[in-house]
This record gives C-alpha cells, structure tokens and sequence, in this order.
C-alpha cells in the first residue's frame, strides 16, 4: 500500500502530465482523509475516496459559508457576500433561492431548448467553417455556445448579444484580471438593467419569470435577484464550455472511439457520461467548512475545520471505476460524481449534457474531416484555473 505523505502536500495537488490527474491524489485515497495545504499556508482535508466524497457531499454539518474565517479560498482575495447566490448559501436559505430557478432546469424545459442550441452550434459553425484554418476551436465554438444559451434563457436581445458574448469571455480569462473584474462588473450592471426593463414589460424568459413571480411578489431583492442570474452564468458557461472542448479533443485524439460512435449514435449518451467522469473539471474545487464536529473515513473533522472535496479523487477512485484512468465509453459510470452529489448537486446537469451532445455531434456530422492542428500533447491546458480545461483548440478540416 502507498501511504499519503506525512506533511501535507501544497494544494491543489501537482500534476506531473496536465492531461492527467495529480499522482498524489492516489496517495490520499489509499488511506484516511489527510491534510493539504492552502496557498495561503493553513491546512484543509483533502476528501478522496468515492465512498467519502458521497458522505461529505451529503452531511449537513459540512458548510458552504464562504464568509467563514477558515473557508479555503484558493482566490486569495476576499469573495463578497451572497456574490453568487445560493451556491453559498446553507439550507433552509440555499432551498428558497434554488427552488426559484429549479423550474428552468427540469428535463422537459431542457427538451425544449433542443433547436435552439441546435441552432447555435450551427451557426458558429457556419461562422467558423467560413475562415480557413488551423482555427481556434475552442474561441469559435464551445466557449461561446453556453453563453449564448444561457443569454437566450435570460432573455438577452440580439442587439446586446455581442457585448454580453465579450464581457462574459473577459471575465474568464484569467490572464488580464483587472480586465476581467471590469467585465464582472459590467455584466451585472448590464443584467440588473435588462431585469428592470423586463420588469416593465415581462416576456417569455427567466429574467421576467423571476421578475413577475418573486421581485414583485417582493421575495426576491433586485440585488438578489442579478446574483442568482449571475450564478448560472458564471456556474453554467465555463464549465460547459471546457467540457465541450475536452470533449472534442478527446474524440480527435482517440480516432477508435469516434469511429466506434459514428457507427453507432446511441452510445453518445455514454461517451458524454465518460467525459465528464474521465476529466472531473470541476477539479478539487469543490470546498467547505465544518459546521460541527464529524467523521469522514475515519478521521475527525473538527468545527471551523476547512475541507476540500475531490470530485476527481471520486472519479477515479479504483474500487468503484476499475482502470480508472483509462477513457472507457462502455463501464458503468452511473455512479460518477462530475456533478456533484446532496444538496449542492448541479441543477444544470441535463442542460450541460444536452449541450455536449448537440456540440459533438455538429461537429463531427459538419466536419468529417476535422483534426488536431498540433500534436496532441501540444494543445495547451488550463490546470491551475478553478475549472480544468483547454485554452484553446487548433484545428483544421
Ligand atoms: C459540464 C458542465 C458542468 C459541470 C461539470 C458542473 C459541475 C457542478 C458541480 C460539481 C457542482 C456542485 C458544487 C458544490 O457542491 O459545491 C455544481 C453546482 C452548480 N451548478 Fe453546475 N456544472 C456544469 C454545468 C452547469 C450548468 C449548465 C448550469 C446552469 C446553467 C450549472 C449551474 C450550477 C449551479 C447553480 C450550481 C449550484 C447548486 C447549488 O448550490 O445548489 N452548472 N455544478
């Protein structure tokens, strides 16, 4: 048996490969929960094995106040309060704000946005296939996709379509943050004025949904309400967006897979299922703060205690995934965790598969011709932002 190392480790764990998942995070799992430590010096425990990963996700006494003097913040600037909704909040509040916008993300809403993300992906296609490449992929296609659908769902107008698109791009680029702060600012000013025209004149969008039945109804502040919207998108655009680009790269760099899909549609389910459990982009970004003592795994969390939950450490957990690094389409991954587990399980689930579906498949019934422009251990990877991913997709066709 390996033992985890007795000092912790500095967190997030380092990856010697960045398409692979940190060796140390198989050291962790091969015992007791153990400490790490946090960029600004304190220690957190690292949660790994599936089992534990499920309890943690699960118990109550695991907090998601991001205002506690413990909560580790791997940001290291101070996150405002209530800054992304009920994300970090803890029931019974975390219930209240979810349930206003889980009528948006049932199965049947998501069945009918079906043609229009058809449409999207087409259109950026349409778009991207009217250069010659090598053509960023990634730039051209998964990164604005998500946006663009979550915008519609919003109720954004075409007119504003372009800006919002550019604000919500330099908000993710991580590279210019001052840049990134201004857009962040911008696009709430932006949604908090695009709530009040809505709320003079409602539509058929979520925007004026939450405007007639909570900001009227005066359960819902103005303020409150931009946070909610804010979290979809900050929640709901990045991750897609990596996923449905690892998601393509991946199919480009195993050429049997795609063949095998191509030959046969209906394992598409499957592969999307692998994808998520196979890149685990949500990282180890998964945090919390106890609330009360516990154990997890044998060890002994204690009140004001930081803890970080691996939801790649679950996904790659042996005894539940066997040869779990290898990228199977056909093993069983109904117990895979990408999207979280418990009370902060991902509302957008459904939304997000149906968006990777839509996007693989235009791509590759677009293009039969699409490959990599570069090797593929030269397609460049974001391994130290909050969501795992790609920075872009060269490709040609
Ligand atoms: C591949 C895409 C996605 C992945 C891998 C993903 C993953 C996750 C994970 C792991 C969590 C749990 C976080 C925690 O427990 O702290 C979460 C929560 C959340 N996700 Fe997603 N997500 C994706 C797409 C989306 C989409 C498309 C939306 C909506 C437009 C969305 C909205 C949310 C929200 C609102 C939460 C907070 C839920 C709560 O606190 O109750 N996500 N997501």
């Amino acid at each position: 048996m390996i033992h985890a190392p007795a000092t912790p480790m500095e967190w997030p764990l380092p990856r010697t490969c960045p398409m692979s998942q940190p060796p140390a995070l198989a050291e962790y799992r091969d015992g007791p929960p153990r400490e790490v430590r946090l960029p600004d010096g304190r220690d957190a425990w690292l949660i790994t094995r599936h089992a534990d990963v499920r309890q943690a996700l699960a118990d109550p006494r695991l907090s998601v106040d991001d205002q506690h003097p413990n909560w580790p913040n791997r940001l290291l600037f101070p996150v405002p309060a209530r800054a992304v909704s009920f994300w970090r909040m803890d029931p019974p509040e975390h219930d209240v704000y979810r349930r206003m916008v889980a009528p948006e993300f049932t199965a049947r809403r998501t069945r009918i946005l079906r043609p229009l993300i058809e449409s999207v992906a087409d259109e950026l296609l349409d778009e991207m296939t009217g250069r010659t490449g090598p053509v960023d992929l990634h730039s051209a296609s998964s990164l604005p996709l998500p946006c663009i659908v979550i915008a519609r769902m919003f109720g954004v107008p075409d007119e504003d379509m372009n800006e919002f698109k550019a604000n919500t791009s330099a908000i993710l680029n991580q590279a210019e943050p001052e840049k990134a702060i201004e857009a962040f600012i911008a696009t709430t000013e932006y949604l908090a004025r695009l709530a009040e025209v809505r709320a003079g004149e409602p539509r058929d969008d979520l925007l004026s949904r939450l405007t007639v039945d909570y900001v009227r109804t005066g359960r819902l502040s103005g303020e409150d309400l931009v946070a909610l919207v804010r979290l979809m998108l900050i929640a709901g655009h990045e991750t897609t967006a990596n996923q449905i680009a690892l998601g393509i790269f991946t199919l480009l760099d195993r050429p049997d897979v795609l063949a095998e899909l191509r030959a046969d549609p209906g394992l598409l389910p499957n592969v999307v299922d692998e994808l998520l459990r196979y890149w685990s982009i949500a990282q180890d970004n998964v945090v919390r703060v106890a609330a009360g003592e516990l154990t997890i795994g044998g060890t002994r969390i204690a009140d004001g205690d930081a803890v970080i939950i691996s939801v790649p450490g679950a996904n790659h957990d042996e005894t539940v995934f066997a040869a779990a690094a290898d990228f199977d389409i056909h093993r069983d991954n109904s117990h895979h965790l990408a999207f979280g587990h418990g009370t902060h399980f991902c509302p957008g689930g459904p939304l997000a598969r149906m968006e990777l579906e839509v996007a693989i498949s235009a791509v590759f019934r677009r293009l039969p011709g699409l490959r990599l422009a570069v090797p593929s251990e030269e397609v460049p990877v974001s391994t130290d932002t909050l969501v795992y991913g790609l920075k872009s997709l060269p490709v040609v066709w």
